[in-house]
């Protein structure tokens, strides 16, 4: 907690930095890339280009500094960064190096508001922020039994067209070492070396159940647009890696991992390319608890885009319980009849007990957050209801 000499200018000026947070975050990343070119390797620059991580790094301190006393609402917040942090390697000296810029930041861009004991206030916030995700990225990393930034050789031993925008790949660890262990709902990060470009990190939940061997990956291919240049990762992964091809991933990590150890009721909700975590927890299910009730709802824009349907299909060969109900924006006369047409309809659903069943969603921002608000209107207890987003989590709700 900070000191009582600092709180107060903490309160002040949280709305202050939130108003001027875009520009302080800009000012952030742009002074601290000019001095450390070498970080850029760490960060996902397509999140820079498109302003999405801006909001991110900055927005939690600031998030974090307004919340200071509501462990509640900071928990899951502080556990999600720790994760992604590990997954990219930080080390416990970057820190001073971000405080510095965060700090510098917010001096250039609040000019004389900046006042000594406002920034000291704040340079107190950071450290306590900072030293408890070191000490909680240091745990992690000592648990997974790994160096920060730690890679592994892996050799693609399949390849399969999942969707009309989805390969999966299954990559097999090298003779003489183990895949590494994981939960199903983790991801690993993919780190991909440019030729004379930078290293690139981007994260991707494992699709299949762990078998100590393998690990699958499920890509979509993020096509660009007009606006919007063609995804770097996903293209050159489509693209380049072959059967045969030697990738580089890091120890599985992530804090969404629905319990699919236990016996009790679960929904799994996704869309698009989020269906992946999902198949990893359906598939493991299905090895350790095949009677078990499960309801697994999917939206798709249409049949060529449902991705891991063979897995869906197996699944339901061995579990009478699992209910599955599918949703196609593009539904055609070929489509089977259980499909409903359309996005995602909650209330389509097969019911299930709501005091005991966990649900889990994961998709678009915008699936999740309809889908969210729906839960709650039915009566799911908020604590029921998790979530993984693939991108940077813009804490816009912690406020
Ligand atoms: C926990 C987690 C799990 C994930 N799991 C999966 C998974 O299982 N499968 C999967 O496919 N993905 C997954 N993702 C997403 C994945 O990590 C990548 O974000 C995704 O593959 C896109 O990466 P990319 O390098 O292809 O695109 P990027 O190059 O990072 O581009 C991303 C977006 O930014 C836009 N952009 C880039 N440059 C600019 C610019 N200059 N101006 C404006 N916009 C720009 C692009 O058009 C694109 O829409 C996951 C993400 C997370 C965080
Ligand atoms: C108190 C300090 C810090 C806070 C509050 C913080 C916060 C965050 C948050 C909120 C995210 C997004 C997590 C998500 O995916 O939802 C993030 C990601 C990240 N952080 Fe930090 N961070 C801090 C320090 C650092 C440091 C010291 C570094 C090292 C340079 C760093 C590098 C990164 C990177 C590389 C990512 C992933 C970005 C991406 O994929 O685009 N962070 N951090």
């Amino acid at each position: 907690m900070v000191s009582a000499v600092a709180r107060p200018y903490i309160d002040a000026s949280v709305p202050v930095l939130r108003e001027h947070g875009l520009t302080i975050t800009r000012t952030f990343y742009s002074n601290m890339f000019a001095e450390h070119p070498e970080l850029t390797n760490l960060f996902n620059m397509g999140n820079q280009a498109s302003g999405v991580q801006q909001q991110s790094l900055a927005s939690a301190v600031f998030a974090y500094a307004a919340n200071i006393d509501n462990a509640a609402a900071l928990g899951p917040v502080v556990s999600r960064i720790v994760h992604k942090h590990v997954s990219v390697g930080i080390k416990a000296e970057h820190y001073p190096i971000v405080g510095r810029h965060l700090l510098g930041a917010i001096k250039e861009v609040l000019g004389d508001a900046a006042t000594p004991p406002l920034i000291s206030a704040w340079d107190e916030a950071y450290c306590e922020l900072a030293l408890a995700l070191i000490s909680a990225e240091k745990e992690m990393y000592a648990q997974a039994g790994i160096e920060p930034g730690q890679l592994q050789n892996m050799r693609v031993i399949d390849i399969c067209d999942e969707s009309a925008d989805i390969k999966a790949f299954v990559l097999e660890a090298m003779p003489g070492e183990a895949a590494p262990p994981f939960k199903p709902g983790q991801y690993v990060s993919v780190s991909v070396n440019f030729e004379n470009g930078p290293t690139q990190l981007r994260q991707y939940s494992l699709s299949d159940a762990p078998t100590g061997r393998t690990l699958r990956i499920s890509v979509k291919r993020e096509q660009g647009s007009a606006l919007n240049p063609a995804g770097q990762v996903s293209n050159w992964l489509h693209d380049n890696v072959v059967v045969g091809s030697v990738v580089r991933v890091t120890h599985p990590f992530g804090d969404f991992t629905p319990d699919a150890e236990s016996t009790a009721p679960i929904v799994l909700l996704s869309a698009g390319v989020g269906i992946t975590p999902m198949i990893s927890v359906l598939n493991r299910i299905s090895q350790v608890h095949p009677n078990r009730q499960v309801v697994f709802a999917h939206a798709a824009r249409s049949t060529a885009h449902y991705a891991h349907r063979p897995d869906i299909a197996r699944a339901q060969s061995v579990m009478p319980n699992l209910h599955v109900v599918n949703f196609l924006e593009n539904l055609t006369s070929d489509d089977i009849s259980t499909d409903y047409p359309g996005r995602m309809d909650i209330s389509k659903l097969p019911k299930w007990p709501l005091d005991e069943a966990n649900v889990y969603l994961c998709g678009p921002v915008e699936f999740m957050q309809e889908q969210w608000r729906s839960l709650i209107e039915m009566g799911v207890p908020p604590t029921r209801l998790h979530r993984e987003v693939f991108g940077p989590e813009l804490l816009n709700y912690l406020r």
